[in-house]
């Protein structure tokens, strides 16, 4: 029985990934904001009457609420054996994370930049430490602006570029951490999971929903995919890879640039070493 912390699990591509592990037979912590929805969960999960689950609650939002439930992780568990960062957000319009952090860079990013960091000696506990990161395609559209990290700092915001950022910064996260775990047992790598449905489009116009819906796959795909990254042994000797469903796996050249990626984490460094 392995141990698997996702983010985000009461849900979409969370849940469907904690599924597909509980299926297995393994022991998953969902990693949730909200205790209700994440007992919904939880529920359904022990449906399948295999494996186990744990609930800790987790706000993203919030780096203080990342370092308690970190710490909580900590006390209570030996080691983890897969670690998928899942959790995110789309949002149209211009917010801040408790510790002032544009919404979906502080959420998406910094918040799981700060989460990874501090369960890393777990990860490294394992046999075989596998951390997953859900990146996108949209981190095409991605940049890397410290000068913008702070949600005032902001003059012309826009949503999906701002995701784009985010995502970016999941892979290069990925990449940058790759690289440190080199000659380690533990790898990092990331995925685009595809158009996938799943309550992320919630904030939409309907009409657009209605249109998207018909390109968008189910969550299982994805799913699948992550549990083959997590134990499949054609995936063992993968560090630093980035795959994608649906669309061929393309890297735009900020995705490839090494040096970007090593620069932004040591800024992520700073901006959470209070917590480290
Ligand atoms: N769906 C797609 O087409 C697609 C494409 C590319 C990449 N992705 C990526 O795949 C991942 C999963 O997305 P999804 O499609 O499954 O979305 P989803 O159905 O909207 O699920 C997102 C999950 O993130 C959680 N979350 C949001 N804000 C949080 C916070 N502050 N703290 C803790 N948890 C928070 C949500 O919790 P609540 O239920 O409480 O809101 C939910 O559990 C995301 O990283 C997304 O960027 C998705």
């Amino acid at each position: 029985m392995k141990t698997i912390i996702i983010t985000g699990a009461n849900t979409g591509i969370g849940l469907a990934t904690a599924t597909e592990f509980i299926k297995d037979g393994h022991h998953v912590i969902i990693a949730c904001r909200n205790v209700q929805k994440a007992q919904q969960a939880k529920q359904h999960l022990e449906s399948f009457a295999t494996g186990k689950v744990d609930i800790i609650q987790l706000d993203l939002n919030s780096l203080e609420n990342v370092n308690q439930a970190a710490n909580s992780i900590i006390e209570n568990y030996e080691k983890i054996d897969v670690l998928v960062n899942n959790a995110g957000l789309m949002t149209p319009t211009l917010e801040a994370t408790e510790d002032g952090y544009e919404k979906q860079f502080g959420v998406n990013y910094l918040a799981h930049f700060l989460w990874t960091m501090k369960l890393l000696p777990l990860v490294q506990k394992a046999e075989r430490g596998r951390i997953i990161h859900l990146a996108s395609m949209m981190h095409l559209l991605g940049s890397i602006k410290p000068e913008i990290f702070k949600a005032d700092q902001v003059k012309q915001y826009n949503g999906v570029r701002s995701y784009g950022n985010s995502k970016l910064a999941n892979l290069l996260f990925s990449n940058a951490l790759a690289e440190k775990l080199e000659s380690t047992q533990v790898t990092s790598n990331s995925l685009h999971p595809g158009g996938v449905d799943s309550e992320i489009y919630r904030e939409l116009p309907k009409y657009q929903y209605k249109v998207i819906k018909l390109f968008l796959i189910p969550p299982s795909k994805p799913a699948k995919l992550i549990n083959k990254i997590a134990f499949d042994p054609s995936w063992n000797h993968r560090n630093g890879d980035y795959v994608s469903l649906q669309t061929p796996a393309m890297r735009s050249a900020k995705a490839k640039d090494m040096q970007l990626a090593r620069n932004l984490y040591e800024q992520s460094l700073a901006l959470v070493q209070h917590y480290l």
